[in-house]
């Protein structure tokens, strides 16, 4: 610490994203990227952007991509808001919804960024406790608050909540706003857009980069009231006016309007997870029911930190939490075919 710090930068817990190695003959399972490239089409639009046009400001309301995502959705482009990655909307969120006094709700075991944020905006929170099956149950968060996050498709789970149970949350919640967190939600879940019209109090966050394969580009973005958007946008122009560059602008545009290659690679995930999860059964593991681009599994009789550091010994890297209830497990991002085949290799001896 220095006296140079504002005082409360002593005690920030700040997030620790999984590790971007410098080894490029990894397999690399550890941080729920997309195996296959963005859409040409996407990498097309950001080349053609690569031009003198760089001298000036990118438009700051990213109006043509807010504009793709509203076409996409079937919403109004005044019901969107984008940001630099999901987490920065995310922190906008958290910054501009929920600092009313009251705790903020979230799973015990979940994206482990919702805590961090709490700390920097100092945000009360209570963890409400998965269920046995680490499902969420909707009934325990009946209870006074100041805000409802959690994802769905839950992270580092993969478990989905049907549409009908977040009804029943927003539904039981009027007054508090409820954030479903969409980042894997194309890899098996239905959309919770299609609720916004209906509930004030939702919204939903989603980010290009695991579906969209634009990690790189840091894009994400919101759909709600334009009322909940209004906030976002007075903590965002007073924050970073240009959260997005040029190219992130038309390369996220045009992602959204390449639907064929969206739908192609997304099914290409899902069944390659499948394959996955039967590969992995095989060889003694359970494993939760994913609706994501990543699988949580256990072994009942191997320890999972040695897997985790066995598997590292051999170029393959995937995700190992020291958390309570979930030290057992290994969170495996959904490779390639090739690149599965490779976890499953060099997983079986030391099973
Ligand atoms: C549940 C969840 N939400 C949000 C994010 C943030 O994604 P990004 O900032 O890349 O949009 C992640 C990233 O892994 C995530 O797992």
């Amino acid at each position: 610490m220095s006296k140079f710090w504002s005082p409360f930068v002593k005690n920030l817990v700040p997030y620790v994203p999984g590790e971007q190695p410098k080894l490029s003959r990894l397999v690399k399972l550890n941080t729920n990227e997309n195996p296959y490239g963005p859409s040409p089409k996407a990498i097309a639009a950001m080349q053609a952007e690569l031009n003198d046009s760089l001298r000036l400001y990118p438009d700051p309301n990213g109006e043509r991509l807010k504009q793709a995502i509203a076409d996409y959705y079937g919403v109004q482009s005044r019901q969107v808001f984008v940001g630099n990655g999901s987490d920065e909307v995310l922190a906008h969120i958290f910054h501009g919804l929920f600092q009313h006094g009251r705790p903020l709700l979230f799973p015990d075991v979940t994206y482990s960024f919702y805590p961090v944020y709490c700390g920097l905006y100092g945000i009360p929170f209570e963890v409400v406790a998965l269920d046995e099956q680490f499902r969420i149950r909707v009934e325990d968060y009946q209870r006074p608050n100041g805000g409802i996050i959690f994802p769905n498709p839950n992270a580092p789970t993969g478990c989905l909540l049907p549409l009908e149970a977040i009804e029943r949350l927003l539904k039981a919640n009027p007054d508090s706003v409820v954030v479903v967190d969409e980042a894997y939600v194309d890899f098996g879940g239905a959309t919770a857009i299609t609720l916004v019209d209906r509930y004030p109090n939702l919204l939903v966050t989603q980010t290009l980069s695991k579906s969209r394969s634009l990690a790189g580009m840091r894009v994400g973005l919101a759909v709600g009231h334009p009322e909940l958007i209004e906030a976002l946008e007075r903590i965002k122009n007073s924050f970073n006016s240009y959260p997005l560059d040029r190219m992130a602008i038309v390369g996220a545009a045009a992602a959204f309007e390449d639907r064929a290659y969206f739908e192609q690679t997304c099914r290409q995930v899902i069944a390659s997870r499948e394959q996955l999860v039967s590969e992995l059964q095989r060889l003694g593991f359970e494993v939760l029911p994913s609706a994501a681009n990543f699988v949580f599994a256990r072994h009942p009789g191997r320890d999972a930190e040695g897997l985790a550091a066995g598997l590292r010994e051999q170029g393959v890297i995937v995700r190992h939490f020291k958390q309570e209830r979930i030290r057992q497990f290994l969170r495996i991002t959904i490779g390639t075919l090739e690149q599965n085949q490779a976890l499953i290799d060099v997983l079986a001896p030391l099973c």
